[in-house]
């Protein structure tokens, strides 16, 4: 048996130097390597052969094996049959995969929706710097040393080498108002949206980092119906017509007279319940006119300009609007959240 291994093996390699057609290369195959090839025969004979014999005889048959598949795969590399088409594996009627396409986050969605509707009244949008200096953050903004929102505990300073003037994160978005008055000359009609900090404790109900909106209209004759009028058509748009609007006294270092401005809850409908803590009303946005003092501070006569500001939180803003229970699921990244916007 040994001797007829050994002839089998020179006789497949002789006949290798044929194979040059994908035919000849076929017939090579089902002769020495097919289910009734030469091969096989002799691993039928192989079962009849004596104990003793089996593990010199086993090795040297499959030693053939190997080789006439050697063999073959060599000679189909070179006739590159080996590269299957695309064509020849893929079932093009089958359907598609479908591909998991990504939203835009919720807090996006909400900025875009918000800086569309002022868009549309000619508001441009500026980007503010989430690094500011105090001047911007609190002095410029008429915001004294004493007051309590400069303290450590709820800023966040950064060190900086200048003693007169410290780097933080910003608190607001009200800084931009400075910036954007820095750059040009009014008439100005701009939206600042952003990230801000607060050193804050981490609840259901607040975080350090949050989203403010702020919107800043300065010309000449700039009145307080202006405020109101932009406010009410920003409300109607953003929360539907049906749910009125209020603005109640309020004060800011920076705006003055200054408001907050109460929407309708949008889950009662004013009649009062558990989100609006049973007033009927939800607290959406500070506003107020511009300070003539802010003016002053920064070299704009206040006789000649005048102007309006008022800064919202969207986070807040949303928790309301679809009563998301918790503030940290907006950055928890869990799509079951996120997918439902
Ligand atoms: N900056 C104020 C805040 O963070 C909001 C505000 C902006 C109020 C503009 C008046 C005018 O609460």
């Amino acid at each position: 048996m040994t001797d007829k291994i050994d002839s089998l093996k020179s006789e497949a390699l002789a006949e290798s130097a044929n194979i040059t057609d994908e035919k000849a290369l076929e017939e090579f195959r089902l002769k020495y390597l097919g289910r009734n090839g030469l091969v096989n025969d002799l691993f039928e004979e192989f079962k009849k052969v004596d104990k003793e014999s089996k593990g010199n005889l086993g090795k040297l048959l499959n030693d053939l094996k190997v080789s006439a598949q050697d063999i073959f795969n060599e000679r189909k590399e070179n006739l590159n049959l080996s590269v299957k088409k695309i064509e020849d594996y893929t079932d093009t009627t089958l359907p598609g995969f479908k591909n998991n396409i990504g939203t835009k986050h919720l807090i996006n969605q909400a900025l875009e929706e918000i800086t569309s509707i002022f868009k549309k009244i000619g508001f441009n949008i500026h980007e503010g710097f989430e690094i500011e200096d105090e001047y911007h953050n609190f002095d410029a903004l008429n915001t004294p040393d004493y007051h309590p929102s400069r303290d450590m505990q709820d800023t966040f300073y950064l060190e900086s080498k200048g003693k007169d003037n410290s780097y933080l994160l910003r608190t607001h978005t009200s800084p931009g108002q400075i910036r954007v008055l820095e750059e040009s000359k009014p008439p100005v009609r701009v939206l600042i949206p952003g990230k801000v900090y607060r050193n804050e404790t981490v609840s259901s109900r607040s975080l350090a980092v949050f989203h403010q909106i702020e919107g800043l209209y300065v010309d000449k004759n700039v009145n307080f119906k202006e405020l109101k009028g932009t406010l009410n058509y920003f409300a109607n748009e953003f929360f539907g017509e049906k749910l009125r609007t209020r603005l109640r006294p309020s004060f800011f270092p920076f705006t003055e007279p200054s408001a907050e401005m109460d929407v309708e809850c949008y889950l009662c409908e004013g009649k009062g319940c558990r989100i609006c803590k049973y007033t009927g009303w939800l607290e959406i946005l500070g506003c107020g006119m511009v300070n003539p003092k802010v003016f002053e501070k920064i070299g704009y006569d206040p006789e000649e300009y005048s102007g309006f500001a008022f800064g919202m939180g969207i986070e807040r803003t949303l928790l309301n609007k679809y009563m998301i229970p918790d503030i940290r699921l907006f950055y928890e990244n869990d799509v079951r959240f996120l997918k439902q916007f």
